[in-house]
C-alpha cells in the first residue's frame, strides 16, 4: 500500500464519521453527524464537550470497539475498520468502562497489564516501580484496586496504559474524578509522555483541563466538532468575549440591571465588585460602563479578553439548535 506523508505523519485521521445507535424499540440516536479531523504526531490532543456530545463515541471508533455508521477513520495511515488488529497494536485506551483486576494489589495490577502486552520481566518491574513514582501511588502500592478510592481507581488506570509502549494513548474522561492534587500529578505525567513523543489524546468536559495540558483542541457539540486548532486559535476565537471587573464606590440593584441588559455570560458579584463576562459590541460595554460611572465613581476597572472557557460558551451556545 502506497500512502503519502501527510498521512503518515498524522496520527489519526476521520473523514465525514457518522455514527446512529439503533436500538429496539427506541428511536435512533445520531451521536456522530460528520466529525471530520486529523491529529498529528506526539500532539496532546483534547476532545471537549459536554455530556453526551459523542466524545467517547469517536473513541470507540477509534479503538476499534464499534464501527462508524458512515465515514471513515485510520489511525497511523490504516483504516480503523480494514485493519484492526493492527491498529489494535499502536493504541492503548482507558476507557470509561475500564476495569481493574479488584483482587489485586495496585503493583500486580500494573505488572500483569505490562505482561499481558509482553514487556520483560525487568522491564515490568521498573516500569512499575517508575509509574507508582509518576504517579504518586507509594502509598498505596500493596493495597488491593479494590479498597481504592474511584479518583485512585482513575489514577491507576492511567498509569497502567504508561505500562506499555504504544505510540497512541487513548483517555476518556481519566482525570475526572481526581482531586486538584493527584490531577497535577497526572497531568504532569501525561505531560511528559507526550514529549516523549507518543500521540495522546484524551477526552473531557472540564476546560480547565484541556487549556492547562493540551496543545489541540477540538470541541464537540451533539456529535458536531464546532472549533478545531491549537489552544490559543480557539482561545483567539472568544477575543470577542471580554472579561471585566469593575469595582464601583457603592453598588445597587438599578446599577447590576444595567449590566445585566449587556447579557453577560457570566456576573459575579463581591461587595462592591463585579465580574462580567460580555461579548459583543465593545461600543455598547463601554457606554454603559461609563454611564455608571458618571452616577457612582469607579474605583478599579480590569479588562480580560476571553478564556478558553467564555470561546467555549460562546461557539456551543451558536451552535445549540434547540436550547433546552
Ligand atoms: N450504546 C449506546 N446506545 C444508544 N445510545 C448511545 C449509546 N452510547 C451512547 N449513546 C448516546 O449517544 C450520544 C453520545 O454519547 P457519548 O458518545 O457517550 O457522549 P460523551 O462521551 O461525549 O458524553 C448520547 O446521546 C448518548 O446517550
Ligand atoms: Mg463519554
Amino acid at each position: 500500500m502506497i500512502m503519502s506523508p501527510s498521512i503518515i505523519d498524522l496520527a489519526i485521521r476521520t473523514d465525514n464519521l457518522k455514527k446512529t445507535y439503533r436500538e429496539h424499540s427506541k428511536s435512533p440516536v445520531q451521536a456522530l453527524d460528520g466529525v471530520s479531523l486529523s491529529v498529528k504526531r506526539g500532539e496532546i490532543f483534547g476532545l471537549l464537550g459536554r455530556n453526551g456530545a459523542g466524545k467517547t463515541t469517536l473513541l470507540r471508533i477509534l479503538t476499534t470497539l464499534i464501527k462508524p455508521t458512515s465515514g471513515t477513520a485510520s489511525v497511523f495511515g490504516l483504516d480503523v475498520q480494514q485493519h484492526g488488529l493492527e491498529v489494535r497494536k499502536q493504541i492503548c485506551a482507558v476507557l470509561q468502562e475500564n476495569a481493574l483486576e479488584l483482587f489485586l494489589s495496585v503493583k500486580d495490577n500494573l505488572t500483569t497489564f505490562a505482561r499481558f502486552h509482553s514487556v520483560p520481566t525487568e522491564e515490568r518491574e521498573k516500569r512499575s516501580l517508575r509509574a507508582i513514582e509518576q504517579f504518586g501511588l507509594g502509598e498505596h502500592k500493596n493495597s488491593k484496586a479494590m479498597d481504592l478510592s474511584g479518583g485512585l481507581k482513575r489514577r491507576l488506570q492511567v498509569a497502567k496504559v504508561f505500562m506499555v509502549d504504544k505510540p497512541l494513548v487513548f483517555l476518556d474522561e481519566a482525570t475526572t474524578g481526581m482531586d486538584p492534587i493527584n490531577k497535577r500529578a497526572v497531568l504532569d505525567a501525561i505531560r511528559e509522555q507526550a514529549n516523549q513523543g507518543r500521540t495522546i489524546v484524551l477526552t473531557t468536559h472540564i476546560l480547565q483541563e484541556a487549556e492547562e495540558l493540551c496543545t489541540t483542541i477540538a470541541m464537540i457539540n451533539t456529535g458536531k466538532i464546532v472549533a478545531t486548532g491549537d489552544v490559543n486559535a480557539i482561545k483567539a476565537l472568544g477575543s470577542t468575549v471580554y472579561e471585566l471587573s469593575l469595582t464601583f464606590e457603592m453598588m445597587n440593584d438599578d446599577m447590576i440591571a444595567q449590566l445585566r441588559s449587556l447579557n453577560p455570560q457570566r456576573l459575579e458579584r463581591k461587595g462592591n465588585t463585579i465580574h462580567l463576562c460580555v461579548s459583543g459590541m465593545e461600543s455598547n460595554v463601554l457606554d454603559t460602563i461609563s454611564r455608571l460611572s458618571k452616577k457612582t465613581k469607579l474605583t478599579h476597572l480590569e479588562v480580560n479578553t476571553g478564556t478558553l472557557e467564555d470561546a467555549f460558551v460562546e461557539l456551543l451556545g451558536k451552535s445549540e439548535e434547540n436550547p433546552t
